[in-house]
């Protein structure tokens, strides 16, 4: 496979499980140098181990993104530790009760914590390192729940207002050839919400190995021009 990452170093958060774990790895197979952002050290430690480097340049750090002053402590060793960052993947998401009623005060704080702030917090601590980059790549992970009301309700408020970070950071980032985007998943096989993994058939749900590999064509594209947004789905559930 060719590197045409080597040299670059890339930041994925929630990167111990699921998509984020699949992009990591799927970089790192790009030639990139990476960061792994999670709460449990030992899982991040696992992954990392498990992953092929040419580089062997792999950073775990254990961090709640939804703590801004974690954040800030995990960005400054980042870039102290790896001297440069080219790509962050604002790929944290949790789960929020599905209905309205059983939305308490405290579930809404803590997601809007987690697959929002969080998604502010990383993106505005590293601003300066994607920049100095001269071709930054920011991309945040919403989902088809960012697209449409209904559902549920701080899940869905969240992944619409990283809708509206996202077109921020592209307007902000365009003067320093700095790209954003924002991918609008449907159902992926990791486990979300406990579903049991690899029993779906491929058309019914996505493999995180396929989104991160278009995560990688996305961060590989020319320069000149910059996807804003992609829908992906699983071929029987196009409108999700
Ligand atoms: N799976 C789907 O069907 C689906 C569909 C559409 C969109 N999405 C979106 O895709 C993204 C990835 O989903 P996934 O299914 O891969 O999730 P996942 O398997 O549940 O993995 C979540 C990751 O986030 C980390 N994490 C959770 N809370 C954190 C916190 N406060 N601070 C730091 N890390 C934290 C977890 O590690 P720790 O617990 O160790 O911190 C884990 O590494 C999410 O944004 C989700 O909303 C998923």
């Amino acid at each position: 496979m060719s590197k045409p990452l080597k040299g670059k170093v890339a930041v994925v958060t929630g990167a111990s499980r699921g998509l984020g774990r699949a992009i990591v790895a799927h970089l790192a197979e790009l030639g990139a140098d990476t960061v792994l952002i999670a709460r449990d050290q030992n899982l991040l430690d696992e992954v990392a181990a498990a992953m092929k480097t040419e580089s062997g340049r792999v950073l775990t750090i254990s961090c709640d993104v939804s703590d801004v002053e974690q954040v800030k402590q995990a960005t400054a060793k980042i870039v102290s530790d790896m001297g440069r960052v080219d790509i962050l993947v604002n790929n944290v998401g949790i789960p929020a009760p599905r209905t309205f009623e059983e939305t308490s005060i405290s579930d809404w704080d803590t997601v809007i914590g987690v697959n929002l702030n969080a998604a502010f917090y990383m993106t505005h601590s590293l601003w300066g390192a994607l920049i100095d980059s001269g071709a930054g790549y920011v991309v945040n992970i919403a989902g088809t729940a960012g697209l449409r009301g209904g559902g549920s309700p701080a899940y869905g408020a969240t992944k619409f207002g990283l809708s509206g970070l996202n077109f921020a950071i592209a307007a902000a980032g365009k003067d320093h050839n700095l790209r954003s985007t924002i991918l609008y998943p449907g159902g992926m096989d990791t486990g979300w919400r406990g579903a049991p993994i690899g029993v779906k058939p491929a058309s019914e749900t996505m493999s995180p190995d396929e989104v991160a590999r278009f995560i990688g064509n996305l961060v590989t594209s020319p320069t000149e021009f910059v996807v804003n947004e992609a829908v992906l789905n699983p071929i029987a559930q196009p409108f999700m």
